[in-house]
């Protein structure tokens, strides 16, 4: 099937999307759909769930306004629907952000299986589970695949979208094309890994952040700032590759890897030696209440997304600020 390229084409073919689990990503991914017009069948069986879904809603309005999306209003396409089968009944599109649990993952898939649209997309934010685990229980997991964000997903621009062995590659492609629809920076992986790429990245850097602090070396807080003020910022402008490509010099890598090879040599053979226990989890738990307690959640929100925000723009990622005032 020919794919569409143009947005409202493309997410008119998904109008009915259900988000099962509306947590921190959940929430986050039904604003971000409600924001692009679209029906949103919420669910969820924590019992509070309507109020928190609408508190995000409002938390995350200002800065679906930021992106020029609406923000008003959001809620008269949201629907809570607390029995799955009757939740996934006439979607077009499911995204689940459930627990990280690869049995309750497995579960889920092959009870929506019997009840959704033989045609719906079904897609998994989960973080590190693959398409093909998820799918162990499903008799055709053909449209079932990862769509992996960053929290969060309304504002931070990739989707990983990593398909299993049985998803169909059609599947794949309208993946890409909604997540693409929906103003993402969707990338397809070339193969299935546990924890995809991205996060990969994210637990090397946090396991070497995890003995720095524990050596002494640096306070949480004062890693967070030596990374905002250097790898942060480069990164947010160039990757690990294109940053050490300029650093080889006029070379290139045949400059870079001349220069550190020998370096990367040993410290590739000799890892930093911590293992993960409770001690350093609440090390790091200690550090992180007196670095950050007393700051209110919502307030070091606030200042993320306006922080990437100004970022995305500086990048030319976004478009120019919508006029005061605007919907
Ligand atoms: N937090 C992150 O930074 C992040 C980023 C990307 C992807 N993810 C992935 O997204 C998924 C959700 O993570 P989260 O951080 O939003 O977790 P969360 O704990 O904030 O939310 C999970 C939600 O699932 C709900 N839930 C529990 N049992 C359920 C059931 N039987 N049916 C439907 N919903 C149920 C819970 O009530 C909760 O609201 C995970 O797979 C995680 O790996 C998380």
């Amino acid at each position: 099937m020919a794919t569409s390229t143009n947005p409202a084409a493309i997410l008119d073919r998904y109008r009915n999307t259900c988000v099962i689990g509306a947590g921190v990503i959940g929430a986050s991914w039904a604003a971000l759909f409600l924001a692009h017009g679209l029906n949103v069948v919420v669910h969820d069986p924590q019992p509070d769930i309507e109020a928190a879904v609408k508190q995000a809603l409002r938390k995350i309005g200002p800065t679906l306004r930021e992106l020029g999306l609406p923000h008003e209003g959001l809620e008269r396409k949201l629907r809570f629907e607390g029995d799955l089968e009757r939740a996934v009944a006439g979607a077009d599109l499911v995204q689940e952000n459930g627990p990280e649990n690869t049995e309750w993952k497995q579960q889920l898939w092959a009870r929506i299986e019997q009840a959704v649209p033989k045609h719906a997309l079904l897609l998994s934010s989960s973080s590190a589970r693959t398409a093909t685990l998820q799918a162990q229980h499903m008799r055709d997991p053909g449209r079932l695949l990862v769509g992996h964000p960053f929290n969060p997903p309304h504002l931070i621009p990739l989707v990983e979208v990593v398909p299993g062995e049985r998803t169909d590659p059609q599947a794949t492609a309208d993946a890409v094309a909604f997540y693409t629809a929906l103003g993402k920076v969707a990338r397809v992986l070339h193969k299935e890994m546990r924890g995809f790429v991205a996060n990969r990245l994210q637990g090397v850097i946090m396991r070497e952040a995890c003995y720095l602090v524990k050596e002494g070396v640096v306070t949480i807080e004062e890693l967070d700032d030596i990374v905002t003020s250097s790898i942060g910022l480069r990164w947010a402008v160039n990757g690990p590759f294109s940053s050490f490509y300029m650093g080889g010099g006029p070379t290139g890598f045949r400059g870079y890897f001349k220069q550190f090879g020998p370096g990367m040599k040993l410290s590739w053979a000799n890892p930093s030696p911590i293992e993960y226990s409770d001690e350093v989890a609440q090390l790091i738990i200690d550090q992180g209440d007196a670095a950050y307690g007393a700051t209110p959640m919502e307030q070091m929100e606030r200042r993320r997304d306006d922080t990437q925000i100004a970022l995305l723009r500086a990048r030319g990622s976004l478009p120019p600020k919508a006029p005061e005032g605007g919907a």
